[in-house]
C-alpha cells in the first residue's frame, strides 16, 4: 500500500515544477517503501534508497535556485531544513551499503513526516514568490 499519496488539498503548492517533483518523489519513497517492506532483495532495496536520495537532491537543488532568482527572503531557513534531511539521509545510505543499518518501516514514516511538515510549511511559504 502506498505510504503517501499526493493531493493539491494537503500538498499543492501552485508552483508547477515543485508540485511536479513532489509528486515523482512521493512515487520514489512509495517505491522504496513497497520493497523495504515487502521483503526484496537488499540490492533492489538499495537501488530504490539511491534513486530516491538522489532525486530529491536534485529537487532541493531546483527549489533553491529558483527561490534564489527570485529572491525569496525565506531561502536560509529553507536550505537549513533541506541540508538537515540530506545529511540524516547521506548517513543512512551510507551505513546500508556498508551492511550496517536496514531500511524500515520506521525510515519511511520519518521521511514521510518531514514532508508531511516540510511542503505545507516551508514550500508553501515560495508560492507568492514563485507561481
Ligand atoms: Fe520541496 Fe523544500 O522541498
Amino acid at each position: 500500500m502506498a505510504l503517501m499519496t499526493w493531493t493539491a488539498e494537503q500538498y499543492g503548492t501552485d508552483v508547477g515544477f515543485a508540485d511536479d517533483e513532489h509528486k515523482e518523489i512521493f512515487n520514489l519513497l512509495n517505491k522504496l517503501y513497497d520493497d523495504a517492506t515487502g521483503g526484496a532483495d537488499r540490492s533492489v532495496i538499495g537501488a530504490s534508497l539511491d534513486a530516491l536520495i538522489a532525486y530529491v537532491v536534485d529537487h532541493f537543488a531546483h527549489e533553491e535556485r529558483e527561490m534564489e532568482a527570485a529572491g525569496y527572503a525565506g531561502i536560509g531557513p529553507h536550505k537549513e531544513e533541506h541540508d538537515k534531511l540530506v545529511a540524516t539521509c547521506a548517513g543512512l545510505q551510507t551505513q546500508f551499503h556498508a551492511g550496517e543499518a536496514d531500511v524500515t518501516d520506521e525510515v519511511g514514516q520519518m521521511v514521510k513526516g518531514w514532508l508531511d511538515s516540510h511542503i505545507p510549511t516551508f514550500d508553501r511559504g515560495y508560492t507568492d514568490a514563485l507561481k
